[in-house]
């Protein structure tokens, strides 16, 4: 129990859900002062900058003038933002809420409990903490604890609370579904076969990833950080959260807050994607931002390829002359754990595998 006489200090394998329900926590301790001033990087509201929206309905209405305008306004999405919301989708509210509940409530059990899940390796199939992606290399903590489960082609939870497990695995199988038809888009998009990346890549055991993410409330929000700037893995991320905002995404150099249409997805494209189109769809690079209200709880569902594939661009895209393979073609595995042993920081991971055309 904290005591109202405790330093302002947990050790690193506490939950930041228990720091932030100290009493009378009024600043937060240095070691999750990710900026010493306020950040003053420009930032502008979703609606002014219009993300651009994806009806998922009229990929799948069966009509193929319809089909292709949603094809087109997928590939110019990827290509401009690298991230969309999706709407109309079919996976119904009730279980989107239900998720979100779902872990809220794992989160809210007691650290003895959370503890059991406690993962060390990039690749334990179910890993619970605080702060970042990899504690060792990070110099700050962040504002979140999480929760990261390998859900697909094996699926895991943890057996509790009640009920959560059941309901998680149906609903990564509605994402798989969701994130396949996106992926047939976007190949088409790219001038490439509908079923080249599922045929390529072995996409039926492709690594599904669940990241739950949860930031309560901050006393000093403006100098803490729920999450770095950092693109995701795998190809697309399919996010849901409970509407308190906090998600940035960066575009033009500049910060743009993210006010996500109810129950819609909002997608990130990932550096695998990125890689497989030779740069032509680059990855996302976005943060989360944290408050001083309300707790919130986001679920990210990271869908890459199976461990095994070696991703580099799709040679039906390359020239010699004109478009020069620009990413050296990585193990997937082996891009996961060269990504968990650096400190999250923008795209340093992919930069590793960029042939440095420019310095030749
Ligand atoms: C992630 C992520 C952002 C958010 O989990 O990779 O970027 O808004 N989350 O929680
Ligand atoms: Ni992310």
């Amino acid at each position: 129990m904290a005591s109202p006489a405790a330093p302002l200090v947990i050790p690193a394998e506490s939950f930041i859900k228990t720091l932030a329900e100290s009493p009378n926590l009024t600043s937060i301790p240095s070691t999750y002062t990710y900026s010493t001033t306020p950040l003053v990087e420009p930032v502008v509201s979703g609606s002014e900058a219009s993300i651009p929206i994806i009806d998922f309905s009229l990929l799948t209405s069966g009509s193929p003038d319809r089909r292709s305008q949603a094809i087109h306004d997928l590939g110019k999405a990827c290509q401009d933002w690298g991230f969309f919301m999706v709407t109309n989708h079919g996976i119904p509210e009730g279980m989107i809420k239900g998720m979100i509940e779902g872990l809220e409530d794992f989160f809210n059990l007691r650290e003895e409990e959370k503890k059991e899940f406690r993962g060390k390796h990039v690749l334990d199939p179910i890993r619970c903490g605080t702060s970042s992606f990899n504690t060792s290399a990070e110099q700050v903590f962040f504002w979140r604890d999480f929760l990261r489960v390998f859900v697909h082609p094996d699926f895991h939870f943890p057996n509790k609370p009640l009920g959560v497990r059941e309901l998680s695995h149906e609903y990564c199988k509605r994402v798989r579904e969701v994130y396949g038809e996106l992926i047939r888009g976007i190949s088409t998009s790219l001038g490439l076969e509908e079923s080249y990346i599922h045929n390529t890549l072995n996409m039926e055991d492709g690594l599904q990833i669940l990241v739950g993410n949860f930031y309560p409330p901050c006393p000093q929000p403006e100098l803490a950080m729920g999450l770095p700037p950092h693109s995701d893995l795998g190809f697309l991320t399919l996010l849901i959260e409970n509407q308190i905002g906090g998600l940035q995404i960066q575009h033009n150099h500049k910060w743009v807050n993210v006010k996500a249409i109810p129950n819609s997805f909002l997608v990130n494209t990932s550096d695998q994607l990125e890689i497989l189109s030779n740069g032509k769809y680059k990855s996302n690079v976005h943060r989360a931002t944290v408050n001083n209200k309300a707790t919130r709880v986001s679920i990210a569902m990271a869908n890459g390829p199976s461990l095994e594939d070696i991703v580099g661009p799709a040679p039906e895209l390359i020239d010699n002359e004109s478009n020069p393979p620009r990413y050296m073609p990585m193990k997937y595995k082996d891009y996961m754990e060269l990504q968990q042993s650096n400190r999250l920081d923008g795209k340093t991971c992919l930069d590793c595998v960029k042939i440095q055309r420019d310095q030749v």
